[in-house]
C-alpha cells in the first residue's frame, strides 16, 4: 500500500492557538483522519516503532492500553496487529464495575483516571498508547494504574511529543517513544 512518511503526516497536524485555554497551542490530529491512507500509514509507523523498540519481545505484548479519549483511536488497531487485548483507561465515572484509580495533573487541568479491576492481569506486558504527551501527567497516571494492576510496562508510545514540557521525565518502568516532535 502507499505509505506516507512521517513528515507528510506531521504536515496534516493542525496547530490551534489558545485552545482550550489562552496560551495553549493545541495540536489537532483529526485532519489525519480525513485521509484513510494517512490513518493506515500512521498505524504502520506506530507498529514499526514498537518492533524497533521491543524486538523479539514484540510478540510477548499481552495488552495495549489506550488513554481516554484520543488513545482509543490507535489502541484497538495496534492490538489487532499485535494479537493483544485492548484495555481502556478512562476518566473517572465512565467505566462500570470495580475500578483502580489514579489522580493526575495535565497541561490544562487535573483529573482522575481509572481502569477496570481484572482488565490487566498480574504479569501481563503492556504498551500504553496516547495521541500526545504534554506534561506527562496523563501517561504517568496510566503507568501507575498498570503497576497497581501488577502488569509490566513494555513501552509508552505517543504520536506527538511536546518536547519543551519534558513529560517523559515523569514516566517510569518502560521505554518512551514518540513519532512527531514539537519544540
Ligand atoms: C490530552 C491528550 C493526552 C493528554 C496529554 O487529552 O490526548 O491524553 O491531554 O496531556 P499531559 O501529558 O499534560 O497529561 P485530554 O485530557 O485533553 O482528553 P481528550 O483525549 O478526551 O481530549
Ligand atoms: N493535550 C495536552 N496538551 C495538548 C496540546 N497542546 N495539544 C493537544 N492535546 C494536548
Amino acid at each position: 500500500p502507499a505509505v506516507y512518511d512521517l513528515a507528510h503526516i506531521q504536515s496534516l497536524v493542525r496547530a490551534i492557538p489558545d485552545f482550550p485555554h489562552k496560551g495553549i497551542v493545541f495540536q489537532d490530529i483529526f485532519p489525519i483522519f480525513q485521509d484513510p491512507v494517512a490513518i493506515e500509514s500512521l498505524t504502520l509507523h506506530l507498529l514499526t516503532r514498537i518492533k524497533e523498540t521491543l524486538g523479539e519481545e514484540t510478540n510477548k505484548v499481552d495488552v495495549v492500553v489506550g488513554l481516554d479519549a484520543r488513545g482509543f483511536l490507535f489502541g484497538p488497531a495496534l492490538a489487532i496487529h499485535l494479537g493483544a487485548a485492548f484495555v481502556p483507561v478512562r476518566k473517572q465515572g465512565k467505566l462500570p464495575g470495580a475500578c483502580t484509580t489514579a489522580s493526575y495533573s495535565k497541561e490544562y487541568g487535573t483529573d482522575v483516571l481509572e481502569v477496570q479491576e481484572g482488565a490487566i492481569r498480574p504479569g501481563q506486558r503492556v504498551i500504553i498508547i496516547d495521541d500526545l504527551i504534554a506534561t506527562g501527567g496523563t501517561a504517568a497516571a496510566a503507568g501507575e494504574l498498570v503497576r497497581k494492576s501488577k502488569g509490566t510496562i513494555a513501552m509508552y508510545l505517543f504520536v506527538i511529543e511536546l518536547l519543551f514540557l519534558k513529560g517523559r521525565d515523569k514516566l517510569e518502568g518502560g521505554s518512551v517513544e514518540s513519532l512527531l516532535h514539537y519544540e
